[in-house]
């Protein structure tokens, strides 16, 4: 799509070509500048102090959207821009535009790349109908520590799945939404020291290759048009200043093709890393690293011209970056186009995208504890009363997550509307308990309310404020008021089902003694109440398997199931071992984790040989038979496991290499197949080869990373 290796984006270059030599250098750097569509910057009427107007002195436009809006900015680019040079905008559409689909780490809980991807697709077309060019999406941050609150924007803690979830991403957004997509943050954004956002990390470059630039890499090979650089340092330099990340990893190593934009004010933030001198400076470390396009403002229009007469930016360079710019805008077709069809409604809220919400919102859920009390089989709960609160249960806007970018709360299907819908023949009683203050005072009055009731549904959790951007916490107990509301309610003796809604994992190891399951919904966004019915009422067994370990304290973090031995692994046997007097060692629920309604049997695993050749290409077969044995239809996902026992460096003990999702009925068994390749097992080693070594290793065919029933030996010869 916007790869070099697409004929139509290398005819769209030409044409790129063409226009560029018609410009002069000032003309060029305009395309380098991004202004906010948001403010007064663009409109010829508003002058600046020397009485100069800002209109047709961008490229593009953020946070500008809407067919109508659009295309009056249009216009004036086409009016006010040297050669009539259209803009395009940049939006962040993270999980949805109109229809609001579940955050991206519930996504990344349905192990489902294509179900993504269409999903993506969705999100894509109700953004291109409302004049959205590009998105700035998929954010593919390997999450490592939950104290981040923007966990709730990527797909977990495994480097593989990540991978896997940012191709479809950019493959629905592209190929099937029609809008170019941006591969953010690159790179290590998630491992800022203490989970603090914007915070820098020290790293091995080995860490940074095997662990958190795969998933960059896949956006690169699916042909993603953009990037984004991060806001943090790596090892003292910040990654918008980084030549060696921005230049010689990205295009020398990964091969991307497409332009850099600034996250935000990244550039001129050098000036308080403590890395530029000055606005100029930064202008200069920013662009000569790397950084294409800028974000925000004029840094560049006011200081690249004078920089390139000083021969400290070189306008070939500054030609490439306008290159990469004008091809994208000729690839999307805006030279073409300008316009867009302001009767178009992108099928906003259509039956099928509506369903598509719905399928992904019920497959993220994971199911974490059930004593048997779930499913609420309707026709067992007829005439019976069901409780349901707390602040979760009627919300419309917290269930829609933290990037709900144009939010439409009144197409939000509640928790509470569409149980009173599915259990018309149960008496609903709700008492919303607390509310999102801190408040008690309703407490006593919901415990009257439920104290007649056969089962009580509780909606707690974090609200979708509390998660995302500049959300980090130390804290990720449930609120002090809603953890008294369920101990009051466990009091009354009555089975609890705790929904929870968050976006992140919340420390339940206290809690779980208390309620009789917990279903984790995260934020399922515009399909929510009805998600939530089909898995309570078990018209559909939950499917979802975690990609975030559950931490058993806000103190063991970070926590992440792919770490790495130590001399001393905890065993929990021994006395000196790594691990904490405190605290149980490894997750509450581990990653890979989640409950059925049914129960799966792994039986006959095998692998074709023991030894695989240490050559590209070669591989070995691991097969197994799945048996639902329990009562219900439902999916499992088996997951494979890998451990390089011995390596140049050390390995982590251990990475999930494969997964397949199988769905069964009730006795039903079905034959998986994995092929486990050679190229699977390399990684950046002691000397930054990127290669298999040969030795021994450990292979496990599993329910979750937890789980070591079926285990294989095999070497790499
Ligand atoms: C923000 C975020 C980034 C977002 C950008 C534009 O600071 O870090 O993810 O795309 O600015 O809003």
């Amino acid at each position: 799509m916007f790869t070099l290796n697409d004929p139509k984006y290398r005819e769209a270059r030409e044409k790129a070509k063409e226009l560029l030599s018609k410009m002069t250098l000032e003309e060029k750097v305009i395309q380098l500048t991004q202004y906010i569509g948001t403010d007064n910057s663009y409109n010829p009427e508003h002058k600046e102090k020397d009485g100069s107007t800002n209109a047709g002195r961008c490229g593009s436009l953020l946070a500008v959207c809407g067919a109508a809006t659009v295309n009056g900015f249009q216009k004036i680019a086409l009016e006010y821009t040297p050669h009539s040079v259209p803009v395009i905008t940049g939006c962040d559409v993270i999980h949805g535009y109109r229809t609001t689909m579940p955050i991206p780490l519930a996504l990344s809980c349905t192990f489902e790349p294509d179900l993504i991807r269409k999903c993506y697709g969705i999100i894509g077309k109700e953004a291109a109908s409302d004049g959205v060019h590009w998105v700035y999406a998929p954010m593919v941050d390997v999450a490592r520590d939950s104290r981040w609150g923007r966990v709730a924007e990527g797909y977990g803690e495994d480097t593989y799945l990540c991978s896997e979830m940012a191709s479809a991403a950019v493959h629905g957004f592209q190929d099937d939404g029609g809008v170019m997509a941006c591969m953010k943050h690159f790179v290590a954004y998630s491992a800022g020291e203490g989970g603090r956002d914007y915070n820098g990390c020290e790293m091995s470059m080995q860490t940074l290759f095997n662990t958190f630039i795969p998933p960059f890499q896949a956006g690169v090979d699916a042909g993603v048009g953009t990037f984004m650089n991060a806001f943090n340092e790596i090892n003292g330099v910040p990654c918008a200043a980084n030549r060696t990340l921005l230049t010689d990893i990205l295009r020398g190593k990964m091969g991307f093709d497409g332009f850099v934009v600034s996250d935000y004010d990244a550039v001129m933030e050098l000036i308080n890393h403590g890395f530029a001198e000055d606005e100029k400076d930064a202008a200069m470390k920013g662009y000569n690293a790397g950084v294409d396009v800028l974000m925000l403002g004029n840094l560049y229009n006011n200081y690249l011209p004078e920089l390139v007469r000083e021969g400290r930016v070189s306008e070939e360079q500054i030609d490439e970056s306008v290159l990469r710019v004008l091809a994208a805008k000729y690839r999307l077709g805006v030279f073409d186009s300008p316009f867009v069809p302001d009767d178009s409604d992108g099928e906003f809220f259509s039956d099928e995208h509506l369903k598509t919400a719905r399928e992904c919102a019920r497959r993220s859920f994971v199911l974490l504890e059930n004593d048997g009390t779930l499913p609420l089989i309707p026709e067992k709960y007829k005439g019976k009363k069901i409780g349901v609160v707390g602040p979760y249960a009627d919300d419309r806007i917290s269930v829609l997550g933290c990037w709900a970018s144009i939010m439409t709360p009144s197409r939000t299907v509640s928790i509470l509307s569409a149980l009173k819908e599915r259990y018309s023949d149960s008496d609903i009683i709700f008492s919303e308990g607390v509310d999102f203050s801190d408040g008690i005072e309703n407490i006593e009055k919901a415990c009257c309310d439920m104290a007649e009731c056969d089962v009580i549904i509780a909606a707690l959790g974090e609200h979708s404020s509390q998660s995302g951007e500049a959300t980090s916490k130390t804290n990720l107990e449930l609120p002090e008021n809603q953890k008294l509301l369920l101990e009051r309610l466990a009091s009354l003796g009555k089975p609890i089902v705790l929904l929870v809604s968050a976006g992140r994992p919340l420390i339940l190891d206290k809690i779980r003694k208390s309620v009789s399951a917990i279903l984790y919904i995260w934020a399922p966004g515009t399909e929510a109440g009805h998600a939530v019915c089909d898995v309570v009422s078990g018209d559909f067994s939950p499917s979802g398997k975690t990609t975030i370990s559950f931490p058993y304290t806000s103190a063991s973090l970070p926590y992440y199931y792919n770490h790495k031995s130590t001399g001393r692994p905890a065993s929990g046997e021994m006395t000196f071992e790594s691990k904490y007097i405190d605290t149980p060692i490894g997750a509450l629920y581990p990653f890979g984790y989640g409950m059925s309604y049914t129960t799966f049997e792994y039986s006959d695993a095998a692998i074709s040989s023991d030894k695989i050749k240490a050559e590209s290409g070669e591989s070995i077969n691991v097969t197994l038979k799945v048996k639902n044995t329990g009562g219900f239809e439902g999916y499992d996902v088996v997951q494979l496991y890998v451990r390089d026992v011995v390596g140049s460096i050390t390995r982590p003990v251990k990475e999930l290499k494969k997964f397949v999702k199988v769905h069964a009925a009730p006795g039903e068994e079905k034959e998986v197949s994995m092929t486990l390749s050679r190229d699977d097992l390399a990684f950046w080693n002691a000397d930054m080869e990127y290669t298999a070594e040969k030795g021994r290793f450990k292979l496990w065919v599993a329910h979750d990373s937890d789980d070591n029933n079926i285990e294989f030996d095999f070497e790499l010869v």
